[in-house]
């Protein structure tokens, strides 16, 4: 099946304005029916603004892109869908208060499929969820998990005969196994003679679920080439990068910074953390780690304050914290990365300015007597955007501008920067290169000689990087605690998952 090729970009370059960024200079890519493609590049190298304009969301300034053979012109999605060209989109697009049966059929055509032909149509979701094990089609996508929905966005596509299928980072926010099944139904598709792109920074898994990689390097294409012929060396090169060894440091510990102690918190009828008890202390980053949705994530809400528990306390440097508001807990050096960033952590609408200055504002030296000192404040934001390597022209520019990796940048810089005590984060090395992966590392370990980190994640490569100690969880339970000595290999959390202690 594999061989035709049924996309093919030519010198494609796309210049945004007002800035002038030319995100891409020239680049030449291929997709074949059944195969697996991998997109690389460093964060802001161009991969989504391609991706995009395949996808006929943007339109390209010079270049020609070909299907079939026949140079196309795409001016909407619609234009792409029609030659089987679908995205899905690095922040999915799915309406939490519907269903999954009418997610899949949102904003398509809808009188055509609801009126006429809406059993038809199940029928034929019927049959694609059934081989694909989709949930069931009743539910509500807000009670579904990151890999659900990412296979609905998927199957939405299938529905509608995509047969060249893009993923903008796909894997970000899955856990292993959510990733594995998500590469099954990816080889099915190949089988079935669909064309695959896919987005991603990890450059071992593109090497092995990838036929092919492209790399992107400054919005060109640098390399092209069939995987059997590679090494991770060799794309670490291409990407501009050197490779690194892990920075993990020993510092001395000091005191109890935080002392949590049977913490239960529910969600209507379910019990989403059973009196969960821990203790950390300066000088030691903890990993919660779960294969899943476990709990892990919602207990740093309830720690920045935007969960209440049902019982339990929070102590903070020995001060009961457990009724204070969120505001109270960041001004006492609490600093809090959430799991969904563009929804919790940014104002969309807003420029960089205004996202990166949320925190620090109403805070002296900034201000004093209700006056702002702008100077001042600018200053400190363009040392801090500068500090973490966010790339932008101006800090008035919209904040959406940033590409994924660099508002992941900008979130971390603005809750690190001012070096807190206790650093909260939800998947905090997720959507970033490898080179920012390394330098996010450095400075939490930097961050042991006055603070701690809680860094709550369902990766195992990223507990495994960035802790000292990491504490498992398994449906809202915490199982057991493994200590920097138990830490040989990343593979050593997952098998301890299952595990009955
Ligand atoms: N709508 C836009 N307006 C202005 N500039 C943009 C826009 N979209 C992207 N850019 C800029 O184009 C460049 C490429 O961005 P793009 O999102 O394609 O990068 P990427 O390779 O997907 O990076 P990441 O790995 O961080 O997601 C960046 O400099 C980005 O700031
Ligand atoms: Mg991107």
């Amino acid at each position: 099946m594999r061989g035709k090729t049924i996309v093919q970009l030519l010198n494609v370059q796309k210049t945004f304005y007002p800035s002038g960024v030319k995100a891409l200079k020239g680049v030449n890519l291929f997709l074949e029916a059944g195969s697996v493609h991998a997109l690389l590049g460093a964060n802001g190298a161009g991969k989504t603004t391609l991706v995009r304009i395949l996808a006929g969301e943007i339109q390209p300034d010079a270049g020609e892109i070909f299907v079939d053979g026949r140079a196309v012109n795409f001016r909407t999605p619609k234009d792409a869908m029609r030659h089987g060209i679908v995205l899905v989109h690095q922040n999915l697009s799915l309406v939490e208060e519907l269903t999954v049966f009418e997610n899949l059929f949102l904003g398509r055509e809808p009188r055509r499929l609801f009126f006429l032909d809406r059993k038809k149509a199940e029928q034929r979701v019927k049959d694609l969820s059934e081989r694909l094990f989709l949930v069931a089609l009743d539910r509500r996508v807000v009670d579904l998990s990151m890999a659900e929905k990412q296979k609905i966005e998927i199957v939405r596509a299938l529905l509608f005969g995509a047969r060249v299928l893009l993923l903008d980072e796909p894997t970000a926010y899955l856990s292993e196994s959510e990733e594995e099944r998500l590469f099954e139904l990816l080889a099915s598709l190949k089988r079935n003679g669909c064309a695959i792109l896919f987005i991603t920074h990890d450059l071992n898994q593109a090497l092995k679920i990838a036929d092919r990689v492209t790399v992107l390097r400054e919005g060109e294409t640098v390399l092209s080439e069939e995987t059997s012929h590679l090494n991770v060396r060799q794309v670490i090169e291409a990407m501009g990068f050197r490779s690194s060894e892990s920075p993990r440091v020993d510092v001395e510990i000091g005191e109890e910074l935080l002392k949590v102690s049977d913490i239960t918190l529910r969600s209507g009828k379910r019990l989403v953390l059973d009196r969960v008890s821990l203790s950390v202390r300066q000088g030691e980053n903890v990993g919660l780690f779960g294969l899943g949705n476990d709990g892990q994530f919602d207990l740093l809400e309830v720690l920045i304050g935007l969960k209440k528990p049902v019982s339990g306390r929070i102590f903070f440097q020995a001060r009961d914290i457990t009724r204070l508001s969120i505001r109270e807990r960041r001004r006492l050096g609490i600093a809090y990365v959430p799991k969904d960033r563009l929804r919790e952590a940014l104002n969309l609408e807003g420029s960089i300015l205004e996202n990166a200055m949320v925190n620090v504002y109403r805070e002296i030296p900034f201000a004093k007597f209700g006056l702002l000192n702008w100077a001042l404040l600018q200053d400190y934001i363009h040392g801090m955007l500068k500090e973490f390597q966010v790339e932008t022209n101006s800090i008035m520019q919209p904040v959406k501008t940033l590409s994924g990796g660099n508002l992941q940048r900008l979130i971390l810089a603005r809750e690190l920067f001012r070096g807190p005590k206790l650093f909260l984060a939800c998947r905090p090395t997720s959507g970033l290169d490898a080179q920012v992966q390394h330098y996010i590392a450095e400075r939490l370990q930097q961050l042991k000689s006055w603070g701690c980190a809680l860094i709550a994640t369902n990766d195992a490569e990223e507990a495994f990087g960035l802790c000292d100690k990491v504490l498992i969880f398994s449906k809202g339970r915490l199982k057991r605690t493994l200590y920097k000595e138990q830490l040989t290999e990343p593979s050593v959390l997952v098998s301890l998952v299952g595990e009955q202690t």
